[in-house]
C-alpha cells in the first residue's frame, strides 16, 4: 500500500489533526502523521527520506502564516518545501509529491483537506518508483539528502538551486588567486585544491559544506573577495566533488615546472622562478661567497 508522511507542527496542525480524530472525522488511512515542534524545525533532507525510504508522497503542515508560535517558522518551510520541489523535479521526479499547508488548531477540516488532497495525488501519479537499497541515514542533513536523492533519481537536469540557509555552496570568482586559504580553513573538508597539467584546481564536495562561511571570511581577512556562498547547483550536490574553479599555473623561467598562479606571484611580487630554484640559488651564491673568503 502507498503511504504518505505528513510532518505537522505540534502547536496547530497536529492539534487539527488531533481534533479530527476526536471528532471522528475520517482521514486517508495511508495518512501517517508525525510530529513535529514547529514546521520551521523541519529539514528538506526529511521530504526526500521519506520518499527514498518507501512514502508516495510527504507535506508539512504549520500554522496558518503570521500566526507561528516560533515567529516565522512556517514561512521557513516554506521556503523549504519550494526547494525539495525544485530538487524533485531537477531529477525527474513529480514536485506534487510534497507540498506545504497552513491551518489553525481549531481547523480539523483543513488537516482533513490537506491528507485527501495529498491521497488524491498519489492516486494519480502512482508509486515512486525507487530504489531500495537505501537502507541507513547518514550523518549529516546534506549527506542524507545526497543519499535519499541518489536513491530516487530518474533523470538529472542541471539546474541551480534556491538559496536557502544551509544548502549553499563557495562560489569562486575570476578573480581568485588560488591561494588555497580556504580550503586550509575549511574545517568540514570541503574544499580540496589539486595542482595537476599546468592548472590549479579547487573542489567543493556540496555534501560536506555546511555552508558556514569560514572560506568567505578567510578571503577577505586575505584581502581578497573571490568568494561568496550560495548558487548550489543539482549535479553538484549529487557529485562526491565538483570543480569550484580552474587556474591556469605559471612555469619557472629556470626549470620550468609549473609552481604557482599569476595572481600568487603578483600579489607577493616574487619573481616567475620557483622555490626550490630560488633555494638553488641562493645556496651557490652563498657558497661562492664563502670560497672567495
Ligand atoms: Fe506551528 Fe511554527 S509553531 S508552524
Amino acid at each position: 500500500m502507498s503511504y504518505i508522511i505528513g510532518f505537522c507542527c505540534n502547536e496547530c496542525a497536529y492539534a487539527a489533526a488531533d481534533l479530527a480524530g476526536s471528532t471522528h472525522r475520517k482521514h486517508p488511512a495511508n495518512v501517517l502523521v508525525v510530529r513535529i515542534p514547529c514546521s520551521g524545525t523541519f529539514d528538506p533532507s526529511w521530504l526526500v527520506y521519506a520518499l527514498a525510504r518507501g512514502a508516495d508522497a510527504a507535506f508539512v503542515a504549520g500554522c496558518r502564516k503570521g500566526e507561528c508560535h516560533y515567529v516565522d517558522g512556517n514561512l521557513k518551510a516554506e521556503k523549504r518545501v519550494d526547494f525539495v520541489k525544485e530538487l524533485l523535479e531537477a531529477v525527474g521526479v513529480e514536485p506534487e509529491r510534497v507540498e506545504m499547508f497552513f491551518m489553525a488548531s481549531s481547523e480539523p477540516h483543513k488537516f482533513l483537506a490537506a491528507a485527501e488532497e495529498m491521497a488524491r495525488r498519489v492516486e494519480r501519479l502512482g508509486p515512486l518508483p525507487r530504489d531500495r537499497r537505501l537502507e541507513r541515514i547518514r550523518m549529516g542533513k546534506k549527506r542524507n539528502l545526497v543519499e535519499a536523492l541518489r536513491a530516487i533519481t530518474k533523470k538529472v537536469e542541471d539546474v541551480t538551486l534556491p538559496a536557502i540557509p544551509g544548502f549553499k555552496v563557495p562560489v569562486f570568482d575570476e578573480s581568485c588567486i588560488g591561494c588555497g586559504a580556504c580550503a586550509e580553513a575549511c574545517e568540514q573538508g570541503a574544499l580540496r585544491i589539486t595542482d595537476s597539467n599546468g592548472f590549479r584546481t579547487i573542489l567543493v564536495s556540496a555534501a560536506r559544506c555546511n555552508a558556514c562561511g569560514d572560506c568567505v571570511k578567510i578571503c577577505e581577512e586575505n584581502g581578497e573577495r573571490a568568494l561568496k556562498l550560495g548558487g548550489l547547483r543539482v549535479t553538484q550536490l549529487l557529485a562526491e566533488w565538483s570543480e569550484g574553479i580552474r587556474i591556469p599555473l605559471v612555469r619557472c623561467e629556470v626549470c620550468g615546472s609549473y609552481f604557482a598562479t599569476e595572481g600568487e606571484l603578483r600579489k607577493a611580487g616574487s619573481p616567475r622562478v620557483c622555490l626550490s630554484c630560488r633555494e638553488i640559488s641562493a645556496a651557490r651564491a652563498i657558497s661562492f661567497g664563502r670560497v672567495r673568503a
